[in-house]
């Protein structure tokens, strides 16, 4: 972890979200992925975008964020949602629908990153420009860009979060932890958890951090489907197996806010002191709970400027240029190849940053004011 990303995070929001991330050790290039340079997207062209169930707050935001962006470029859109309880099948016949309505450029949010191999293939058959959005799709050479906040510097934002909040609220440590990661069909869950574990490792093996329940592997630490109901059931698993007879929680390491809460949720229902716990997505519901500091910390993501960077890498290729790229960030490697990409930058946020981190949200910033 460079404490570079960490220092004056505050004032570089939205100006730094939208340069190339300088996280990875990502040289840039010009050049796209692996056949779209031939498509062509004239104005006016049909844009699909695919996005997953609305687990969380950044895709619901996201639908309207794309119709705005897309319409305002001049192209036209067809915006869907995957099921909730069908969203593999349901999102593969979204993208084949919106390929027969003639879509020139397919948005992907993937609802499961393995499954989508026929789709993309059958996109660049017809001649579409494929970007994953978000979240990266699986082992195909059928995806041209990857459009995206630097995944693995979430993690390791959360992971420095846990540390600095542990210092902060629980003395001097060691610190008893617990760990949770998203959700395993979801890309993005085993690279926040990557980029998390690489500042945390070091910590358990020196011992300032004990998980107490031994349990720090990815696929044991997973909350399917990201759903607040299998994270809020595992930690309650956890107080009753590791902390019921006094042992002290001090910190749990959350992917993102809706998790966070049901954490919360499970730690006050068990009459457990208020652990230190991160977040991800700046969720309307969790501002409050970081302004009176129930839960530390949460990441920013700005869902419009996200949007906006896919639709501008469609503007770019519609005019027959070539987008700058970082193309050698081994962690937008798809199992392929590694998936050329626009990397974003995220920023943490905690109490102490929150009004100025939100400042080109005037929704965000309100709450972080309203409940300061
Ligand atoms: C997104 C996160 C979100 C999670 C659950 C991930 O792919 O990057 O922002 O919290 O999905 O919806």
């Amino acid at each position: 972890m460079q404490k570079k990303y960490i220092v004056g995070i505050a004032a570089v929001a939205a100006a730094a979200a939208l340069t190339l991330s300088g996280c990875s050790t990502g040289r840039t290039t010009s050049g796209s992925g692996d056949s779209s340079s031939s498509s062509s997207v004239p104005k006016g062209s049909l844009i699909g975008v695919a996005l997953p169930a609305k687990t969380s707050q950044n895709w619901v935001l996201a639908g309207q964020a794309f119709k705005d962006s897309i319409e305002k470029a001049g192209f036209k859109a067809d915006v869907q949602y995957a099921d909730d309880s069908n969203k593999v099948p349901s999102q593969q016949a979204e993208i084949n629908s919106m390929l027969t309505k003639g879509a020139k450029v397919v948005i992907i949010g993937a609802a499961d990153g393995s499954q989508l191999g026929t789709q993309v293939a059958t996109a660049k058959k017809d001649g579409a420009i494929v970007i994953a959005w978000d979240r990266n799709i699986l082992k195909t050479k059928n995806v041209d860009y990857y459009v995206a906040f630097n995944n693995f510097h979430v993690g390791e934002l959360q992971a420095q979060a846990l540390l600095d909040g542990l210092k902060k609220e629980k003395g001097s440590g060691p610190y008893n932890v617990e760990l949770f990661a998203g959700s395993p069909d979801d890309a993005n869950a085993k690279v926040f958890f990557d980029g998390a574990m690489s500042v945390l490792k070091p910590k358990i093996d020196d011992g300032t951090l004990k998980v107490v329940s031994g349990q720090t592997d990815f696929q044991k630490v997973v909350t399917q489907g990201w759903l607040a109901q299998n994270a809020q059931k595992r930690m309650t698993d956890l107080i009753t197996g590791n902390y019921a007879k006094g042992t002290k929680l001090d910190g749990v390491l959350s992917p993102n806010d809706t998790l966070a809460r049901a954490i919360l949720q499970a730690t006050k229902s068990a009459g457990l002191p208020n652990p230190v716990v991160t977040g991800q997505d700046s969720e309307t519901d969790s501002i409050p709970l970081i302004m009176k500091g129930t839960q530390y910390s949460t990441i920013y993501k700005d869902t419009n400027l996200e949007a906006q960077a896919a639709i501008d890498l469609v503007t770019k290729l519609s005019k027959g240029e070539k987008p700058k790229t970082v193309d050698n960030d081994k962690n937008n490697d798809n199992g392929s190849f590694i998936v050329p990409a626009i990397e974003l930058n995220p920023v943490l946020v905690t109490k102490d940053n929150a009004v100025e981190a939100y400042k080109n949200n005037a929704t965000l910033e309100k709450l972080a004011v309203d409940n300061k």
